[in-house]
């Protein structure tokens, strides 16, 4: 073996079982994936199609991205956020990223030095906890409470807190739990986060994905806004997971020092996707084409809460209150949730994602996505049911 030099960063930095699940499944030619978090629904045609026009006219749109188009976009965000959370930002308060997770990674190395301790939720999204690995951070697991439908435990929380606290992480709606905190919740973790001046990175990738709680964002408590880095993502709302881009918010000193990371790794998301993005904000098929997702995933929601309910044996689980993942706990199979992902694969055909990837409260369950139509829900479910009668589980 070659005797390679590399930094700890990249020792340390543990693998996503998201990848690996994914790449595990595909020996095999059969299986049914509710694994990777993509709508598996086309990005709505007219964004194709607009693009491809816009390639017509203007020769510009495979350079590097123009200040033009980055304001363009920029004016439509802040239009988005003034009907999302009510409040008008700066242009210089929104920085474009590539994907959510490029905004997500590019805060953590502005705030985050080796040993701070970051705050992560434990179980929430594995990216967020192989990017803090990458600033050398450490994270601090404040598990949600499983019985309670993995509520945050604020208690908790408050005694987590030390000198050394730089950050909070925070998903909301929570992958995989389908957590939404409450008002109430939220405006107690501001409390936290104004007492011990942290800073809130607030990843809302599935902001627009509620069902019958309504979220109530920590963007709408202006005393927080300066400590909070918010994250978003158009991966999920435009199914548009390939074209990598999304968006920060933020305080604009803030902002700049993110762009100090970002540009130097990134230089920009593509321009390509720019133009992409503003045609979703910019025209109403836009808009239309979210609420039609949003109502394909309130009935797969609804199809696989119904198929769960049928295999008691098998699995418990909390009904989502927001995004497109069930959090299962599997019953009466002693092994982790790895070799049970794995048995899945081998023997059901069926891609879940291990719970343990999202930090050791997960142990124990396995992550489904529901992000398809409910035609692919029931055949999953179908080799699923199959697997439970094998085992005298059905
Ligand atoms: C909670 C959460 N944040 C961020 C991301 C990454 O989003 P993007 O595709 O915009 O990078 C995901 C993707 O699954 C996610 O679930």
């Amino acid at each position: 073996m070659t005797n390679y030099n590399f930094t700890h960063r990249v020792q340390d930095v543990p693998n996503s079982g998201i990848g690996f699940m994914m790449r595990y499944a595909s020996k095999y030619d059969d299986v049914v994936s509710l694994g990777q978090g993509t709508p598996l629904f086309p990005t709505p045609s007219f964004i194709y199609d607009e693009l491809y026009k816009k390639s017509k006219s203007d020769p510009t749109i495979g350079q590097y991205s123009s200040a033009k188009i980055e304001k363009e976009l920029k004016n439509l965000i802040v239009k988005n956020i003034e009907k999302k959370y009510n409040f008008t930002p700066d242009l210089s308060e929104i920085y474009l990223t590539v994907g959510g997770i490029g905004g997500l990674f590019a805060a953590l190395m502005a705030f985050v030095e080796k040993d701070d301790e970051v705050i992560y939720f434990d179980p929430s999204y594995p990216l967020h906890l192989s990017q803090i690995y990458l600033t050398q951070g450490k994270p601090v697991f404040v598990s949600l409470i499983e019985k309670k439908g993995w509520q945050i435990d604020l208690e908790k929380l408050e005694k987590s807190i030390t000198p050394k606290t730089k950050v909070i992480i925070l998903t909301n709606p929570n992958n995989p739990t389908g957590t939404v905190l409450s008002e109430q919740e939220v405006k107690k973790i501001a409390e936290i986060v104004l007492k011990h001046n942290l800073i809130l990175i607030l990843d809302e990738a599935y902001e627009f994905l509620t069902y019958e709680k309504k979220l109530f964002s920590p963007l709408k408590l202006p005393e927080l806004r300066n400590n909070i880095v918010l994250c978003k993502s158009f991966s999920k709302e435009f199914a548009m997971t390939g074209w990598r881009i999304g968006y920060v918010y933020s305080h604009k000193e803030i902002v700049s020092k993110i762009s100090n990371v970002h540009t130097y790794f990134a230089i920009s998301p593509a321009t390509t996707s720019m133009i992409a993005v503003i045609t979703a904000l910019s025209d109403p098929r836009g808009d239309k084409a979210m609420q039609e997702f949003k109502e394909k995933f309130t009935e797969s929601r609804k199809a696989i809460c119904e198929r769960l309910d049928k295999l008691p044996k098998l699995f418990s689980y909390h009904k989502p209150d927001g995004a497109y993942y069930i959090f299962a706990k599997y019953l009466n199979f002693k092994m982790d949730s790895f070799e049970f992902a794995k048995k899945l694969i081998d023997e059901a055909k069926v891609i879940t994602i291990p719970g343990s990837t999202g930090g050791p409260s997960g142990e124990g369950h396995i992550r489904m996505s529901f992000a398809a139509d409910t035609k692919l829900i029931h055949q999953a479910f179908d080799r699923i049911d199959r697997f439970a009668q094998k085992y005298g589980q059905k």
